[in-house]
């Protein structure tokens, strides 16, 4: 695997000071772990990830999508629960190719490869026309962009007119009994039990540093908010440990 490099701490304007790291280290790091990536998912969360992409692609429903971009899709279990959920065509990009190899095979399995379409994309330079997707889809993706402006921005440019993004990310949780905890999970258990299983002790390092100093709650709509998203809004999750996002594009 490559060394990590920042790219820089700062990317934009009125995002807080935060570590970022090169398109070339996240794939690695992604390309290495992804043959355990679907089991450690669910079991370091306890299967609460699968309730949390639901609730996610639930709050899709009343827009009707007929064609939803997921970006970052990894394994591609956004886009499993979208095609599962809703009558829509899905497309995932990722930039991983081991991840979007497992999600490919996980969809063919689950019959779903006229529904769903994974392809090897960033969300930094989008290779679909402006104007093509009714919804675009992220999960646990966006604080590994390596710009993340650009990222959201590129989703803009892709949506139709009234089309929704949906984000889902990490957060910090609110309560602070629950912060110390989920703090003392994820610094110091997480990364040694993903680290054995997965054999790459650094990429679940990588996960709490990244989750850490990313913006969350109203510091993160605001920043949807300087990408041209309106009617921006928040649903926490779980104490706030997950909070999903919304931004129209009018
Ligand atoms: C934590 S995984 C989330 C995967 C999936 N969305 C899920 O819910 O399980 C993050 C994914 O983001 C991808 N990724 C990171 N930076 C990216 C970028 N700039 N453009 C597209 N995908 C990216 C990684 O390769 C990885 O598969």
């Amino acid at each position: 695997m490559t060394r990590p490099s920042l790219v820089a701490t700062f990317p934009m304007r009125n995002e807080p000071e935060r570590k970022v790291y090169d398109r070339g280290y996240v794939r690695s790091l992604f390309d290495s772990i992804a043959f355990r990536y679907d089991f450690l998912n669910h079991l370091l969360s306890a299967g609460v990830d699968v309730f949390w992409r639901r609730k996610a692609i639930g709050l899709l429903q009343p827009f009707h999508p007929g064609r939803i971009l997921d970006v970052a899709t990894g394994t591609g279990d956004m886009a499993i629960t979208a095609a599962r959920k809703l009558s829509a065509e899905v497309i995932g990009i990722d930039i991983s190719p081991e991840m979007l190899r497992i999600g490919r095979s996980k969809i063919a399995s689950m019959g779903l490869r006229s529904r769903i379409t994974l392809t090897e994309g960033s969300a930094e330079e989008i290779s679909f026309a402006a104007r093509s997707f009714d919804a675009v889809t992220v999960a646990f993706g966006v604080r590994n962009f390596s710009d993340l402006q650009q990222g959201l921005l590129e989703i803009q440019r892709v949506l139709k007119v009234n089309g929704v993004a949906v984000i889902l990310e990490f957060s910090r949780p609110s309560i602070s009994l629950v912060e110390e905890s989920f703090g003392f999970y994820f610094t110091r258990i997480l990364p040694v039990v993903g680290g054995l299983i997965s054999g790459n002790a650094d990429a679940y390092r990588y996960l709490p540093n990244t989750v850490g100093e990313f913006p969350a709650g109203t510091d993160f709509l605001s920043i949807l908010h300087s990408a041209g998203f309106k009617e921006t809004i928040q649903y926490p999750l779980t104490f706030g440990i997950a909070t999903i996002y919304i931004g129209i594009k009018r």
